[in-house]
């Protein structure tokens, strides 16, 4: 490890090369980044996740009440999950949302959030602990299991515990860990940050990765050996949000990981189809606008 003094005293700045253009050379013929190791259950979750043909996904994020309660647009679980499930890839989500809001007979792939313990009415919501045994994955079969992941946060320390546990029962079972990357209200969202936190998570074993787009998102993708899904964030307008899926796609990312940008549209179904438009079928951000435009209209809404 390079110690603080030798840091200190390096007076020669040496650039890095990212090689932006070079593909990831150890995929061997799997469609996953970072996966051709993995053994034959690791393998099978994660084309669960990720379709073989495109190589990524549109997961559905509704894991908010974990922390945020009844957030606007998912008030009724029960009513909304059953018009999303044809139109994405996979259901991130609590155990407590899937068990008593989804009927199990859908072929999608499952995230399970399995960490906890923060709420919106903490100051600091880096405190978390592992809220989900491994049983109880293997129960609900999933494909994933996540784990919020707080990197230069108090909560920093833990949040690496939790996610060392997760990954290491998720290897007993051949269960995927998928690492989301938090960023703390004081934190920037600069690409400095995201290249940081997202090769910690993966070098200590996650093998897929969410985080946000940021400028020099192909450098943060380069840089990081396992996929990244993007996180869609606060409600933009449907324009906005398109142009960030596309933007992350073309930056390298496998896939969006979108809560409510879809859910607190006024168009879930359709805003879920064109964002799967980008994901899967190479839509430019203004084919998918033109797209959702053209379903809004038949539909009369
Ligand atoms: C936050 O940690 C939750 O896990 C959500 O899954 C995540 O924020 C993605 O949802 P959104 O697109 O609403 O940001």
């Amino acid at each position: 490890m390079a110690d603080k003094e030798g840091v200190k005293r390096e007076a020669v700045k040496v650039d890095k090369n990212y090689y932006t253009d070079v593909p990831f050379k150890t995929n061997g013929n799997f469609h996953v980044k970072g996966a051709a190791n993995l053994d034959w259950g690791m393998k099978k979750h994660l084309t669960n996740i990720f379709n073989p043909k495109s190589g990524n996904t549109v997961m559905f994020a509704f894991d908010h009440g974990y922390f945020m309660g009844s957030v606007s647009g998912l008030e009724r679980l029960d009513i909304l999950i059953p018009q999303l499930i044809d139109h994405v890839d996979v259901l991130m989500a609590t155990r407590g949302a899937l068990r008593t809001c989804v009927k199990p007979n859908f072929r999608k792939g499952i995230a399970l959030r399995v960490s906890a313990g923060s709420s919106m009415i903490n100051d600091d919501l880096s405190h978390e602990l592992v809220s989900v045994d491994i049983e109880d994955a293997i129960r609900m079969n999933a494909d994933c299991l996540a784990v919020q992941t707080f990197i230069g946060a108090g909560g920093q320390l833990s949040s690496i515990d939790n996610l060392s546990k997760v990954i290491n029962a998720g290897a007993r079972y051949s269960i995927p860990t998928l690492g989301v990357i938090a960023v703390g209200k004081d934190m920037e969202r600069t690409s400095q940050y995201f290249k940081l936190a997202t090769r910690i998570v993966a070098e200590l074993g996650a093998n897929i990765i969410k985080t946000y787009y940021c400028d020099d998102f192909d450098e943060v993708v380069a840089a990081c050996p396992v996929p990244i899904v993007v996180a869609g964030g606060k409600k933009l307008t449907e324009k906005d949000a398109l142009t960030m899926a596309y933007k992350s796609m073309l930056g390298g990312a496998r896939g969006l990981d979108m809560g409510r940008n879809i859910f607190q549209s006024k168009y879930p179904v359709l805003m879920a189809d064109a964002i799967g438009k980008i994901v899967h079928n190479k839509y430019t951000d203004k084919e998918a606008w033109e797209f959702l435009n053209d379903k809004i209209k038949n539909s009369g809404k």
